[in-house]
């Protein structure tokens, strides 16, 4: 089955202009990608993704996107509950089950973000996010949630969590859930093949997103 390579850019390039060729030079990797949200609507591109939305379909919710504009901009694709959401914009678990909710309704397939933090037991956190984050989805729509196991600790880190390991964990929560499982925490193009070697169905890159030359040679390596 074809692998799902999903960049996330997070608040990067700092330019527009260096976005645009950012994506020039990326485009035909045929990627999921999640630009910041300033910049979603420069690219004639799919599959297109966004790395957040709101719950609410309109309101007084200043600064915020709800996940049918995403939709009606084309957009596919979204992040949900990434660590770094959770850290510095105090995401709880509540929350990110109405977000789930929300882009599931509005048709979009959300990517669930899941792991644990340095010293925190993997099985026992990844147990607990899974229930409450899809707390109440339905039977029809929980297959359309795709999981991604990112350790925190390996986020940015380059101190990635080896294939190996990384497998038990994936084998851990296809035991409770048959979705798709992507890996992601410090991908590079040197690694990138193990996952997808072990078993995991894709992978969601930082880091080496940005890096037209790299993010292509892990598209081609899986
Ligand atoms: P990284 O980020 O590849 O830079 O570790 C992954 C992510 O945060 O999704």
């Amino acid at each position: 089955m074809k692998k799902l390579i999903v960049a996330n850019w997070k608040m990067n390039p700092a330019s527009l202009i260096g976005a645009r060729k950012l994506f020039s030079s990326v485009k035909k990797t045929k990627a999921v990608i999640c630009p910041p949200l300033a910049y979603l609507t420069e690219f004639n591109y799919k599959p297109l993704g966004a790395q957040n939305c709101h719950w609410q379909e309109s309101g007084p919710y200043t600064g915020e996107v709800s996940p049918k504009m995403l939709k009606d901009l084309g957009v596919e694709y979204v992040i949900i509950g990434h660590s770094e959401r959770r850290i510095y914009f105090k995401e709880t678990d509540e929350i990110i089950n109405k977000k789930l909710k929300a882009a599931l309704k509005a048709g979009l397939k959300p990517i669930l973000c899941i792991g644990e933090k340095t010293g925190e037991n993997s099985e026992k956190v990844i147990i607990n996010q899974l229930k409450e984050d899809l707390r109440g989805i339905s039977k029809k729509d929980l297959p359309k949630v795709i999981i991604a196991y990112e350790p925190v600790w390996a986020i940015g880190t380059g101190d990635f969590c080896p294939a190996d390991t990384a497998k038990k964990i994936r084998d851990f929560i296809r035991g409770k859930l048959n979705n798709k499982v992507l890996y992601g925490g410090s991908v590079n193009s040197k690694i990138a093949g193990d996952y997808t070697g072990v078993g995991f169905d894709g992978l969601l890159v930082g880091g080496a997103s940005l890096d037209a030359q790299e993010f292509v040679k892990i598209v081609k390596n899986v």
